[in-house]
């Protein structure tokens, strides 16, 4: 069933080779995807989510991978214009969605930074857009909301057991909803990392003390004296900072976890280093003596529908620094690239 009208082309910023997003991407005009089939749904995208990721993404993947006209992004909100027969039958057409679509979408290419994107509703997180939510807010909020669900998976944190949570770069996208979410969960106390202008923000999303990492340095030691005897149940770090992780000892319990997100310290390649090392060398030959969680951001349609409880709850709020026009797409990644963003920053692709 699809709603009308459909154009046959449509714009879509595309990349056909790995490289900066300046030197690859251009903003060309694309044959719309077809109308959907079995468990499908095409969307028009009203806003999509930036975030590191996105420039990662289009730097790394090796050119054998890389698609023509490759379209990046990984998260929006839009309208239901069409679905296949076997789609759920509440997503119907005309009503407003968020999505985070699938790891095989990014690898494919089909992202939605573009006017029209078809993904499977099997694969892709999708959620309605609940009350409470403008569609700018909803279409970057999926990804990171999924991610801190998984972590209290994979941390074996349950929900109102009243843990002691640490998050390392509170401030940033992925930060702001870690927060936001270990409070919800039933967190203790919440203590967030982040420079002093944004202590008030992180404060304001429900943290119970922020240290500011500049005048704090170097972090680890401050944390091993002030944290030394009450230490945390859980580290959460979205900046990549390794010393955080092998001196954790002193400020981490020794049943606790450590989970690491971020690539911002020394870089994709380091990290990757430290991630194998981290994971593959046992304490008992030198390792780090704490638990090292990794996991794979799977779109588990189980945690998008929580998260909108969360949200429908007043419990979880969206902060966008910025929201950029579809043309000013590499402004907006350039700022995402400075690492420098309070909370999130959204692309208007056809806007509501
Ligand atoms: N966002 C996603 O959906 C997503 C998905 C997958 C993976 N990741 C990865 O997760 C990491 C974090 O992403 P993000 O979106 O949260 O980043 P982000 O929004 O770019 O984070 C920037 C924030 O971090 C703060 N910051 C910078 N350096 C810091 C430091 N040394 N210590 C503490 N805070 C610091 C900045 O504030 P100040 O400069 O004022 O301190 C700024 O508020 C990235 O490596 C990204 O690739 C993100």
């Amino acid at each position: 069933m699809a709603s009308s009208p459909i154009p046959a082309t449509m714009k879509a910023w595309t990349y056909s080779r790995p490289g900066p997003h300046r030197k690859v991407l251009s903003l060309i005009e694309v044959p719309t995807p077809p109308l959907p089939t079995g468990s499908q749904i095409l969307f028009k995208v009203a806003y999509a989510g930036i975030d590191p990721s996105n420039t990662d993404v289009m730097r790394i993947v090796p050119s054998l991978l890389v698609r023509k006209n490759a379209i990046p992004g990984t998260e929006f909100s839009g309208t239901i214009m069409a679905r296949g027969p076997d789609a759920p039958d509440h997503f119907a057409v005309g009503c407003k969605v968020l999505c985070v679509t699938p790891n095989s979408a990014i690898l494919r290419g089909r992202g939605p930074f573009c006017e029209y994107i078809c993904l499977d509703s099997k694969t892709s997180a999708i959620a309605l857009v609940p009350e409470g939510l403008t569609t700018e807010e909803a279409s970057c909020i999926g990804q990171c909301g999924i991610m801190a669900m998984l972590i209290h998976k994979h941390g074996k944190l349950h929900q109102g057991n009243g843990y002691r949570i640490l998050v390392n770069g509170a401030s940033g996208g992925c930060g702001s909803i870690f927060v936001q979410v270990a409070v919800a969960m039933g967190a203790k106390e919440v203590v967030g990392v982040c420079s002093a202008p944004n202590a008030e923000f992180v404060l304001g999303l429900g943290a119970s003390r922020t240290i500011d990492y500049r005048t704090n340095a170097p972090l680890h030691e401050y944390l091993a004296k002030e944290y030394g005897t009450r230490p945390f149940d859980f580290v959460l770090d979205t900046i990549g900072v390794q010393e955080l992780y092998t001196k954790s000892p002193g400020f981490l319990k020794e049943n606790g976890a450590f989970v690491n997100i971020g690539n911002y310290a020394h870089g994709r390649f380091w990290m990757l280093v430290y991630v194998m090392l981290n994971m593959l060398w046992p304490w008992w030959l030198g390792g780090t003596p704490r638990k090292f969680v990794i996991f794979t951001p799977q779109r588990d349609p189980e945690f998008i529908v929580k998260l909108m409880d969360l949200v429908r709850e007043e419990k979880i709020k969206v902060h966008i620094e910025k929201v950029f026009a579809f043309e000013e797409l590499c402004d907006a990644l350039d700022l995402g690239d400075t690492k420098r963003v309070r909370g999130k920053l959204v692309l208007r692709v056809g806007g509501d």
